[in-house]
């Protein structure tokens, strides 16, 4: 039973299946998830009744969720790397000319576009670094965290604690978060105008969608990864 007063956050990592939900009312539940669900819904004009009806209904119909509250660090890491950064790699490098060339056509009469490409180019050049910092500073300390715990040695690392490189890579979810929201005010919910072409319909269609990944992706980080990797720093600096 899902219930008002209850976190974004919480039904999300509670009940997966619910994030499709929190997606089409646009209700955030990664990074500005830490609220009740009330609350959230009263400041966007939602009814909460119809959405927890429309929350309940998706746990019923939950079969097909992936679940990863019981995932090892590693497995989930490898879930990250193989699905949400590989997605934003390919993704990129076709979402980028796609706006270089929107903007061209249509700029004159939608600046918006001109916006959107100026966005992009920036959320781009700032993910591929985060992505690079995770997988090179990151993820490689955690995974040698839970090592640990079968014997592995302590990892060296450039930070006094796990914390200070999580606060960064929470901060840097914020700014592309943030950047993404930008886009989807400037383009009304990404609705093409009607006199454009369908390179304009095509974009918005995948801005919207890289949007929704990138939800799931820094839920998966913020709300499940971190936290355990905190927990087990914890504890591998009793075994140290
Ligand atoms: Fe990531
Ligand atoms: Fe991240």
């Amino acid at each position: 039973m899902i219930a008002a007063p209850s976190t974004l956050r919480s039904i999300a990592l509670e009940q997966p299946a619910t994030i499709r939900v929190f997606e089409s009312f646009h209700l955030d539940y990664c990074c500005g998830g830490n609220r009740p669900l009330s609350e959230a819904c009263t400041q966007k004009g939602l009814d909460v009744e119809s959405v927890l009806a429309a929350l309940e209904e998706s746990v019923t119909q939950e079969a097909a969720a992936e679940d990863f509250t019981q995932a090892t660090p590693a497995a989930l890491i490898r879930h990250i790397v193989t699905t949400h950064h590989a997605y934003v790699r390919s993704e990129l490098p076709r979402l980028l000319p796609t706006a270089a060339k929107a903007a061209a056509k249509h700029g004159p009469n939608h600046p918006e576009l001109i916006e959107i490409e100026k966005q992009l180019q920036q959320l781009g050049a700032e993910l591929l670094a985060h992505l690079d910092k995770e997988e090179m500073i990151l993820f490689p300390y955690i995974e040698a965290l839970d090592a640990m715990r079968n014997g592995g040695s302590a990892p060296h690392a450039c930070f006094p604690t796990v914390e200070f490189p999580i606060e960064a890579m929470i901060h840097e979810h914020e700014g592309a978060g943030a950047l993404l929201e930008q886009m989807r005010a400037g383009t009304k919910g990404f609705q093409p105008p009607v006199d454009t072409c369908p390179t304009v319909a095509g974009l918005y269609h995948g801005l919207d969608a890289f949007e929704r990944d990138l939800h799931r992706h820094i839920h998966l980080e913020n709300n499940l990864l971190f936290p355990r990797a905190i927990a087990i720093e914890k504890e591998a600096l009793l075994i140290r």
